[in-house]
């Protein structure tokens, strides 16, 4: 079975693909001739996923799953979710974003947060969404080399190494985008046998 991943980023398409049952085949949107920026442009996670997923079944005819995530911060109302990559800006800097938002934090007590992963797959002309959830909290400085984003304040629940500090084995099985992924290969192997 093939079925195209609505990612530029190759690295995500390879790591996704090594823990993929090997009777699925992940296609990139280079493989189905997709060169230009597919459209994210909806004001939610959800939202966007779906709108990626949507936008390569229609336009190539391809079943298809994309994700799209998001930090969410309560005090700051769930900001910058959806604008999480361009949140100090269009240069998409994850430093510029990391100090933006601790600067945000600054003498706030309530550091919860959360970051969340929204996979759609469309599929047989059937719209299906997975969620993953991964809870914890912003520290106060940034900690740890590995890692993207704002892996370095993040604190996931329960640990003691911020995602930047972790092994990527361990960020991958407690973290949101596993979370989804997990359930996506658990539908896409439920569909199949
Ligand atoms: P995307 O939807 O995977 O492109 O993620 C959007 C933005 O969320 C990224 O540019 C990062 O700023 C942030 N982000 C997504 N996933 C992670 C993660 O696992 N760790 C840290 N930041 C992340």
């Amino acid at each position: 079975m093939e079925i195209v991943f609505a990612t530029n980023n190759l690295n995500k398409l390879k790591e996704v693909q090594s823990i993929m049952p090997t009777h699925i085949k992940l296609l990139s949107l280079k493989d189905i001739g997709c060169f230009e920026d597919v459209p994210e442009t909806q004001n939610t996670i959800e939202g966007n996923a779906i709108q990626k997923a949507e936008y390569v079944k229609t336009q190539f005819g391809h079943d298809c799953f994309a994700d799209d995530t998001g930090l969410e911060v309560a005090v700051l109302d769930g900001s910058p979710g959806v604008y999480s990559a361009r949140y100090a800006g269009a240069q998409r800097s994850a430093e510029d974003n990391m100090t933006k938002l601790l600067s945000e934090l600054q003498n706030k007590p309530n550091r919860s947060a959360q970051f969340k992963t929204v996979i759609a797959l469309s599929l047989n002309n059937e719209l299906h969404t997975f969620t993953g959830i991964c809870k914890g909290a912003i520290i106060e400085e940034k900690l740890g080399e590995k890692g993207f984003g704002y892996d370095p304040v993040f604190l996931p629940d329960g640990h003691n190494q911020t995602f930047a500090e972790m092994d990527l084995a361990l960020k991958n099985t407690i973290g949101h985008r596993g979370k989804a992924i997990s359930q996506l290969i658990h539908f896409l192997n439920r569909d199949i046998t």
